[in-house]
């Protein structure tokens, strides 16, 4: 069925697409010109299918149409401190060199955007502005890495929820069907959850103990990293990537070399916008 997919996606009218370890390459199309609803429909269907579409040979997004292309898939939201730099309020300027963006960004652990909202962002679209040698972002497929779980893991997790430490403190389940497809998918921070409750909702409910809370955090990353962390897919940045990735649906992580200095690397700059989630996870 897979492959059947595959072709029939290869065909799109309008675009190429070439599936890589977890997603799509995209060519043949330019994002910073093209309006037409058919096709924006289409990149919104892929997204969906494949979960990461990588644009390729975009030259540079401005600011402005990076949040243009970010409104065909919903309302932007935009929690995140406004760097100077920022070539628009709803643009996250994220860097190796303060002067020029957010340091630090996406270094606490596996997870997804915007789990301290009510509802976790529903896209993440990033640009690549200025590439440095080395400084890849990760990801990896949340229903893939369900699926793979020993059984007693898989029923643990089932009975977990996570509270973030951020904001209005949200609850959210840690194992939910993603709101479009339906197939499984984790809700989590490894870097920013206060606690993890059991069984949230029915009378057995009670938090995590400490001891637990470490242990559940170190097996989440565990499942990530396991075998080679043969589950990830870690992307490369070229010069006019555009990524848009379906947020709930994958895991990612800023690997430690998007840490490394402007002087040893290059500067690494990346503009990101976050789509608001329209479905709070529910079992
Ligand atoms: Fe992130």
């Amino acid at each position: 069925m897979e492959s059947l997919s595959k072709v029939a996606s290869n065909m799109s009218k309008f675009y190429r697409l070439n599936p890589i370890k977890l997603g799509c390459e995209v060519r043949g199309i330019d994002l910073k010109t093209e309006n037409r609803p058919e096709v924006i429909e289409e990149i919104k269907k892929d997204v969906t299918a494949h979960r990461i579409l990588v644009f390729k040979d975009q030259g540079i997004i401005s600011g402005n149409r990076h949040v243009e292309i970010s409104c065909w898939f919903g309302e932007l939201e935009s929690t995140f401190y406004k760097h100077p730099k920022s070539p628009h309020p709803d643009v996250f300027r994220v860097s190796n060199d303060s002067r020029e963006g957010c340091t630090g960004v996406g270094r606490t652990g596996w997870h997804i955007d915007g789990s301290f909202q009510p509802a976790p962002f529903a896209y993440s679209l990033y640009h690549m502005v200025t590439v440095p040698k080395q400084g890849n972002t990760v990801f990896a497929p949340l229903n893939e890495l369900i699926e793979g779980l020993p059984s007693a893991k898989r029923k643990e997790w089932e009975r977990l929820w996570m509270l973030s430490d951020r904001r209005s403190g949200p609850i959210h389940p840690l194992i939910y069907p993603h709101p479009l497809t339906g197939k499984k998918t984790m809700c989590f921070h490894l870097g920013m959850t206060s606690d993890y409750l059991w069984d949230y909702g029915t009378p057995k409910e009670r938090i995590a103990t400490e001891e637990e809370f470490d242990r559940i955090n170190k097996d989440i990353h565990y499942e990530f990293v396991k075998d080679d962390g043969k589950i990830q897919y870690s992307h490369k940045w070229e010069e006019g990537d555009f990524i848009i990735s379906d947020n709930l649906a994958v895991a990612h992580e800023a690997s430690p070399e998007t840490q490394h200095k402007r002087d040893s690397v290059g500067l690494r700059v990346l503009h990101r916008t976050t789509i608001k989630g329209t479905a709070p996870p529910a079992k």
